[in-house]
């Protein structure tokens, strides 16, 4: 039965629309009083009322519709409709009348129309995220936050937003985040919370000396046995085998271990002459002072994953300008995978679109990258190797070089 409803409806709804489509003016049946001929009269626009029925000699008469009052079809009333006198509290007039159109009434920014009241938007509470948001017509619609997103806030606006996530921005999870908190990190040590470098431009480059696997098979083994402090495990020493190239290994553990013993001054307490290095990285990039777009374009111009410009946001927020171009090195390292950052840095610095960024600038970064790759540094390995581990294993290591 409501099948059938429905079809029959659902055919007069397309005859009616073939119809009206008919023929401008649509015409109606009308019986001349005096000859009582039926008649095809033209109907009245929208706009206008019905003045006279057309006769055998007159076109039908239609006249404006005065103030006030509107029609918006063609028909063959004789009076226009009365606009809707007012907008009800809480509503807006978005549509004035005019003589083919109502008067529009809209509920006020913020509400909504129910049951011919302008209600207020639903806040979702913490925990919840708006996923429509409310309209004139239609209340907020909300949604609990799924794994790995939270609100803490009672809004009607705001979505459920990402946790933060701490290995990238090179710091470790402190809370483990819900539906109502974001995570909570942490960095290394008191003086690196905010900014956060996991592992410095001098360390990694201490980090990376080419490994001498062909004379001492065992190497990391001895690494880790003579490394002091808190002793990296032998299951992440067998992980770090298992998953790195022999290249990769040295970095990989040294840089565990540092995580290990979070006192950051422990590296530098056995290699004395990081801090060296470290003012003369200082030297080299400390003064540049980039904006937001030229810290932009400097990442876009590295190769692999891409540090976007939400990092560089958050970079530019949580670090000093002195500090922010090794946050954002340290940031591109960590997402693709522990690769060389002075390689990345050199691939980017060519492929930079030099257009508005100062020359200066690109001088002083190749100057460090140089810097960090010179004889120098070479000593410092050296140094590195008597100072951490002792002569035997040193003397290996400075044959091969
Ligand atoms: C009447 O109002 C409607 C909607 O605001 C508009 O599209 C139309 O042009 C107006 N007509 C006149 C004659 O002002
Ligand atoms: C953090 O980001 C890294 C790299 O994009 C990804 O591998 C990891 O799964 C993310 N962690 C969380 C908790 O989302
Ligand atoms: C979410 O975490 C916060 C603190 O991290 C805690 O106070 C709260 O009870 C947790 N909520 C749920 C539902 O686990
Ligand atoms: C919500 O979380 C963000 C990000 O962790 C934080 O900045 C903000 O202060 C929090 N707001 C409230 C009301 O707790
Ligand atoms: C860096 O530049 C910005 C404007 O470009 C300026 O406001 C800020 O004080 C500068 N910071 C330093 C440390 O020079």
């Amino acid at each position: 039965m409501n099948k059938l409803l429905c079809c029959a409806l659902m055919f007069l709804d397309i005859s009616i629309k073939w119809t009206s489509q008919e023929t401008i003016p649509p015409k109606y049946l009308h019986y001349d009083p005096e000859s009582s001929h039926p008649l095809m009269c033209d109907k009245c626009p929208p706009g206008t009322y019905l003045k006279q029925h057309c006769t055998t000699r007159w076109k039908t008469v239609c006249v404006p519709c005065p103030d006030h009052y509107y029609t918006d079809t063609w028909h063959t009333s004789d009076e226009c409709l009365y606009c809707n006198p007012v907008c009800k509290e809480l509503q807006y007039v978005k549509q004035e009348c005019n003589r083919t159109h109502n008067r529009v009434c809209e509920c006020e920014e913020g509400r909504y129309l129910e049951l011919e009241f302008c209600l207020k938007h639903r806040s979702c509470p913490p925990g919840f995220g708006v996923v429509q948001a409310g309209t004139p017509e239609r209340n907020t619609v909300c949604k609990r936050c799924p794994d790995g997103f939270f609100s803490n806030e009672t809004s009607s606006k705001a979505p459920c937003r990402k946790h933060t996530n701490c290995s990238v921005l090179g710091l470790l999870v402190t809370q483990k985040g819900n539906a109502t908190h974001d995570t909570v990190c942490s960095g290394n040590s008191e003086s690196t919370k905010k900014c956060g470098i996991d592992v410095t431009l001098c360390e990694e480059a201490f980090f990376r000396f080419a490994v001498p696997t062909k004379f001492t098979p065992n190497w990391l083994s001895v690494l880790v046995d003579n490394l002091p402090g808190t002793k990296v495990n032998k299951e992440s020493v067998e992980r770090i085998k298992q998953q790195h190239s022999s290249q990769e290994q040295t970095f990989q553990l040294l840089k565990l271990w540092k995580h290990q013993n979070k006192d950051q001054d422990m590296v530098k307490k056995i290699i004395q002459d990081i801090d060296l290095c470290e003012n003369s990285v200082q030297r080299h990039i400390g003064h540049i002072n980039l904006t937001f777009e030229q810290l932009c374009s400097l990442m876009e111009s590295f190769p692999g994953k891409k540090v976007g410009r939400e990092d560089v946001e958050r970079t530019m927020k949580a670090c000093k300008s002195t500090e922010r171009i090794l946050k954002l090195l340290s940031l591109w390292r960590i997402k693709n995978g522990d690769q060389d950052t002075l390689k990345g840095l050199m691939h980017g610095l060519k492929h930079l679109k030099m257009y508005h960024f100062p020359k200066t600038v690109t001088q002083s970064l190749k100057k460090t990258i140089r810097f960090l790759r010179s004889f120098t540094m070479y000593r410092l390995y050296q140094k590195l190797f008597l100072e951490i581990i002792g002569n035997q294993v040193a003397s290996v290591k400075i044959n091969c070089l």
